[in-house]
């Protein structure tokens, strides 16, 4: 075995000197030949638990393309990659703001974005989320996840200069540009898939295509449905009657990383991407790319592994870019992705939806609970918390989690889908459902937060409980990501419904074009857009200047009232120890933490929203959805 790896090792150091270009300096070279010794064993070993040494030579055709990567790599890319090597938690800051939106619906095109930028500043944005930009089918392209070439941007949005023209102005702003990575599936425009269907047998192996329905029927006993209002089952029918696998919409193909060509070919795409000046790669859909008969296909072993292996390519040619894991799955699940060496950020899907169950249920023990027992992730990594996406909302906390509070897993989110779509008596909530399996009785449900929260049901508490939902993703640690348009309370928008490559996939009910109207009111506090923003701001600007929240160190803080969320933020204060003690009354009622509770505490402390110092002796009293930070 040593022998091998030597022998392969000393081959690649030949084959990497010859693809070393006159032009590149010195200290450019030996950084990469830095790397390639710090990184190499470790891709090498990753590459042969997916795929054996027989693939050897496919590494070191990934090796070389690395090096080239590296050679192109723009300065001024490079002296990012080496100033956050300095500071290599630069993503862990209390300062560190998110958003996300779509280019054209938010600003027409690159160059109306970047008239936004001033307004991003305002807003006090350090990473922008900017949803898929890349050429993709005209009619139906899944909101863009169906990407035809990830070197051509959607010539409808401008160019792929304009594009890296656009990083840099962000990141002069402060700004980093986070943009999907799309590696499960291609369009079936993709010129691989083209070539693949034409019977290009270099092509054909890229993806799942079988002659006959044995395979998609075999694979089909034990994979979910994720798509069902699309098309039954993981696989449809090519013209020429063969089948091939396409987990999402019957367009998008899913790629095969059996075959080590088709990492290759990926991870040449995600480096250009990253030279184009992407500082974060969201990692769609990391549950499924990896497939294996008799399997639920998601989350297997393989999937982590080339995870890391990508984790590692990026190392040595862009290695200040970081990964986002999309895993929208079980929390058990979801966790695994999360390693320095696989996905440094992941969304936080368990909060989110324990944040509406919260206001829905008016109980705060469930989010409590995950808060206590799921917050903790490794260190160098963070969560991306959101109160909600462009996507669905669904219910994925863990069934035992909630049967130790007595919850019945499916009970409850059968009564969460019947609350978010107002089929509850009483619901604030204008949800719409979304992929309604009644086979399975699997749900999940679309809209705004604002729409979802009362503001759309004209109920009074609305705002308020928008504010608290934000407060939340704002002090548990990570990076809080708000959906562009929310901060101004915007609210769902049903002309999907009239345009026939929408109105099948209510997600876009909760994709809004930009609210001009409510960002013109955003500084009138008479409006419901101005009370959203005058609040919203208010607590960005405090979590600013909260070095607390810098991190992700939870502690719990039992506040003996199931309304109330308690928990605590240790951290650091002119390099003294403090804890920010945060509470939140989930609760269409005033709620009282008694004395006895706050016991512990000191007599009085400066409470962070309100700049007050508040006695804390005699028990606090919170109003309906109240919210308080206590720096003790
Ligand atoms: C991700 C996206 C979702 C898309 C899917 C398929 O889950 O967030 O919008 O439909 O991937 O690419
Ligand atoms: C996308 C879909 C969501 C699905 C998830 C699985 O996010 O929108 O419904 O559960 O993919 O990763």
């Amino acid at each position: 075995m040593d022998s091998v790896r030597a022998l392969t090792e000393d081959r690649i150091r030949i084959e990497l000197r010859a693809a070393r270009r006159s032009t590149t300096p010195d200290a450019d070279w030996g950084s990469f030949e830095a790397r390639f010794d710090a990184e190499f064993p470790r891709l090498q070993s990753l590459f042969h638990r997916i795929y054996g040494a027989a693939a050897d030579d496919e590494l070191l055709q990934v090796v070389l393309d690395a090096a080239t990567s590296w050679q192109e790599r723009p300065a001024d890319l490079k002296a990012l990659d080496a100033s956050r090597a300095m500071a290599p938690e630069w993503y862990s800051s209390n300062r560190m703001l998110g958003g996300v939106c779509y280019v054209d619906l938010y600003a027409g095109n690159f160059a109306g974005l970047r008239e936004r930028i001033p307004s991003f500043r305002e807003l006090g944005l350090t990473y922008l989320h900017l949803m898929p930009l890349f050429l993709a089918p005209s009619e139906n392209s899944d909101g863009g996840y169906a990407v035809s070439s990830y070197r051509h941007v959607d010539p409808a949005l401008g160019t792929m200069d304009e594009l890296a023209d656009l990083a840099r102005e962000l990141r002069e702003n402060g700004i980093a540009l986070v943009v999907d990575f799309i590696f499960n599936h291609t369009s079936n425009e993709h010129e691989w898939a083209r070539r693949a269907i034409a019977g290009d047998p270099d092509y054909e192996g890229f993806y799942w295509i079988y002659p006959d329905r044995d395979m998609p029927d075999a694979y089909e006993q034990t994979v979910r449905e994720i798509f069902p209002d699309d098309h039954p089952g993981s696989f449809v029918q090519l013209e020429d009657g063969r089948w091939i696998w396409a987990t999402f919409h019957s367009f998008q193909w899913d790629l095969n990383y059996r075959n080590p060509r088709v990492f290759r070919a990926m991870a040449g795409e995600m480096l250009y991407l990253a030279n184009q000046g992407v500082d974060i790669v969201r990692m769609d859909a990391v549950a499924f790319i990896w497939k294996q008969l008799g399997t639920t296909c998601e989350s297997l072993p393989e999937a982590h592994l080339l995870l890391q292996a990508f984790n590692a390519v990026c190392r040595l040619a862009a290695p200040s870019l970081l990964f986002k894991s999309e895993a929208i799955v079980h929390p058990d699940e979801v966790v695994q992705y999360i390693d320095r060496n696989e996905c440094q950020l992941s969304y936080n899907p368990l909060q989110m939806a324990l944040i509406w169950n919260s206001l829905a249920t008016r109980d705060a023990s469930l989010l409590a609970q995950a808060l206590e027992r799921r917050h903790e992730i490794p260190e160098g990594t963070a969560w991306v918390n959101y109160v909600r996406s462009h996507d669905d909302i669904g219910w994925t906390f863990s069934d035992e989690d909630a049967a130790e509070l007595g919850i019945d897993g499916s009970d409850h989110r059968r009564f969460l889908n019947a609350f978010f779509v107002n089929r509850f008596p009483g619901s604030f909530a204008r949800g719409v459902p979304f992929q309604d399996n009644p086979r399975t009785g699997d749900c999940r449900i679309s809209g705004t937060t604002a729409s979802l929260a009362g503001l759309e049901a004209g109920d009074g508490a609305a705002v308020a409980r928008i504010l608290l939902a934000h407060s939340i993703i704002l002090s548990t640690g990570g990076i809080p990501l708000l959906y562009l348009g929310d901060e101004v309370g915007q609210l769902n928008d049903y002309s999907y419904l009239s345009d026939p490559a929408k109105a099948g996939d209510s997600r876009w009910v909760g994709r809004p074009a930009y609210p001009a109207d409510r960002y013109a009111d955003r500084r009138d506090p008479a409006t419901d857009a101005g009370k959203v923003f005058a609040g919203l701001t208010h607590l960005i600007d405090v979590r600013k200047r909260t070095p607390e929240f810098a991190g992700g160190r939870l502690i719990p803080f039992h506040t003996n009232n199931p309304h109330v969320l308690g928990y605590q933020r240790p951290g650091l204060l002119d390099g003294e120890d403090s804890t920010v003690v945060a509470l939140a009354n989930v609760a269409d009622t005033p709620q009282h933490v008694s004395a006895e509770t706050l016991s512990g505490l000191p007599t009085t402390a400066l409470e962070l929203i309100g700049g007050q110092q508040t006695l804390l002796a005699a028990g606090i009293t919170l109003e309906p959805h109240g919210v308080r930070w206590y720096r003790l």
